[in-house]
């Protein structure tokens, strides 16, 4: 499946406003959204997400942050959409990124790190803006500790994919693709607007 009827920006990447590795990419696989809309998804990771590859291994596997971006680049080309990919350990930082993404993303995919658990600001940041917004974590969170398996912030998100590892943020990319296209073969300008929520 295709997202964008805009073949011409394969491959560029780009730096969008304070966003690092944002990618627009043309792909080659079918179909795409309606006047040659380009699907814009801006995925946020959250604190000690940068230690990919050093933290845990046992737990979050010995693959990099470099890596995860890289994928979602490689997704991003595969597809035809267009994905900006933000990382930041400050509260406030994604507060400020999930704001700045009204009117210039269609959805959002979310990994809020340990803010899951505990951050309403960031649970009215994503309902305060009104994206559709999924929510992943690399770990099963319904399997660890205690204080992990309760996340605050995934109620404000159409739902939530935990256990996959890497997987789960080119789950949640193809989820929103579906998600957005639907809503534009109804004649809505963006996914918001698209849904049922
Ligand atoms: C995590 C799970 C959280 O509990 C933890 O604080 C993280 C990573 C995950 O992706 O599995 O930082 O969000």
């Amino acid at each position: 499946m295709r997202y964008t009827k805009d073949p011409g920006n394969e491959g560029d990447t780009m730096a969008a406003e304070g966003l690092a590795h944002r990618t627009v990419a043309g792909g080659t696989d079918g179909s795409d959204g309606a006047d040659g809309a380009v699907l814009r998804l801006l995925v946020i990771n959250g604190p000690n997400l940068n230690l990919l590859g050093r933290r845990e291994p046992e737990v979050y596997g010995r693959q990099t942050y470099e890596d995860l971006v890289d994928l979602i680049k490689e997704q991003a080309a595969r597809k035809g959409l267009e994905a900006a990919v933000f990382q930041s350990n400050h509260e406030g930082e994604i507060i400020d990124a999930i704001h700045q993404a009204a009117g210039k993303y269609d959805g959002l995919i979310i990994n809020p790190g340990a803010y899951t658990h505990y951050s309403y600001a960031i649970f009215d940041a994503i309902k305060g803006v009104g994206l559709p917004a999924l929510e992943v974590h690399l770990s099963n969170i319904a399997a660890r500790e205690e204080f992990r398996r309760h996340s605050v912030t995934a109620a404000a998100c159409l739902g939530q994919i935990s256990g996959l590892g890497f997987q789960g943020y080119l789950a949640a990319m193809d989820y929103l693709a579906q998600y957005w296209a639907a809503g534009q073969a109804v004649g809505k300008t963006s996914v918001a607007e698209g849904g049922s929520r």
